[in-house]
């Protein structure tokens, strides 16, 4: 039986996600689910973020998914291990491929986090760095403002430029040369981050790592879908003109098939 793969975020964000499963497993259906009732994330406790999670993972496997992609970096750095002791579904967050990637990628061997205040506190990034190779240095800063920013649709200008030079200054001062975009949101702000801390820091967005451990995964497992083109089901917990109204920015296209559903 054809399954599909699940991807849930606290709202809009895990589409830039979706995007690179799309890319790089163009025949997988997926069902994504946007908790846009219960969006942000980023500043609730870890006792809530687990409880949301553990619902919205009970409603993908309504829908018989093989594999769950946690697409939110709140969720994947403050409850991925209680929710992976919790579902037999093999889940996959954000916090490890991007973690990897910025340790192969760091030649001075200090790497910069950016995430909620949530996901920089739980020091997720930190620990799996450190896990990699204990001598890199690691400095996170919150950027709160980003998510309202992009949401807006305020990705350039001299008031997010204003704001991000504030929000990076310790990471400019502690001479990281690579950082990693630890929001959903955040890979949409690139060129403003990228002028504040200089065309030479290398920018870590974990979607590409994620699509690819999830197409490894499921190839180990024999279960890739390799013909025929993908189905894509959209669901949110609050007002589908919201979240398709935003859409676009973080997936490139629209979705077509977008239901509200009540009980999560
Ligand atoms: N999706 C969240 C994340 O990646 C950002 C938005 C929120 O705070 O819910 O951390």
């Amino acid at each position: 039986m054809r399954k599909p793969i699940g991807v849930f975020d606290s709202g809009v964000g895990g589409l830039t996600v979706v995007k690179e499963l799309i890319n790089h497993m163009p025949s997988e259906d997926i069902v994504y689910f946007g908790d846009t009732a219960r969006v942000p994330y980023g500043i609730k406790s870890k006792e809530t973020i687990i409880r949301f999670s553990i619902e919205n993972i009970l409603f993908l496997l309504k829908h018989e998914v093989k594999l769950i992609c946690v697409a939110c970096n709140t969720v994947s750095s403050m409850a991925l291990p209680v929710i992976m002791n919790h579902f037999r579904v093999p889940i996959v967050g954000v916090i490890a491929p991007g973690a990897r990637e910025a340790v192969y990628a760091t030649a001075n061997k200090h790497i910069g986090v950016i995430g909620t205040k949530g996901t920089v506190k739980s020091r997720a990034y930190e620990s799996e760095i450190k896990a990699l190779d204990a001598s890199v240095k690691v400095t996170a800063m919150s950027c709160p403002l980003f998510v309202p920013f992009v949401e807006e649709g305020w990705l350039d200008g001299p008031v997010v430029e204003e704001v991000a030079a504030k929000y990076l200054l310790p990471l400019k001062q502690a001479d990281v040369d690579t950082v990693i975009l630890g929001c959903t949101h955040y890979p949409l702000l690139k060129n403003v981050i990228k002028k504040v801390l200089g065309k030479d820091v290398c920018l870590i967005d974990s979607a590409k790592q994620v699509a690819i451990e999830v197409k490894n995964i499921l190839s180990t497992r024999g279960a890739l879908n390799k013909s025929g083109k993908g189905s894509r089901k959209f669901y949110v917990s609050d007002n589908p003109e919201w979240f398709s109204g935003l859409a676009k920015r973080f997936l490139g296209s629209l979705p077509a098939d977008i239901k509200k559903v009540n009980n999560v």
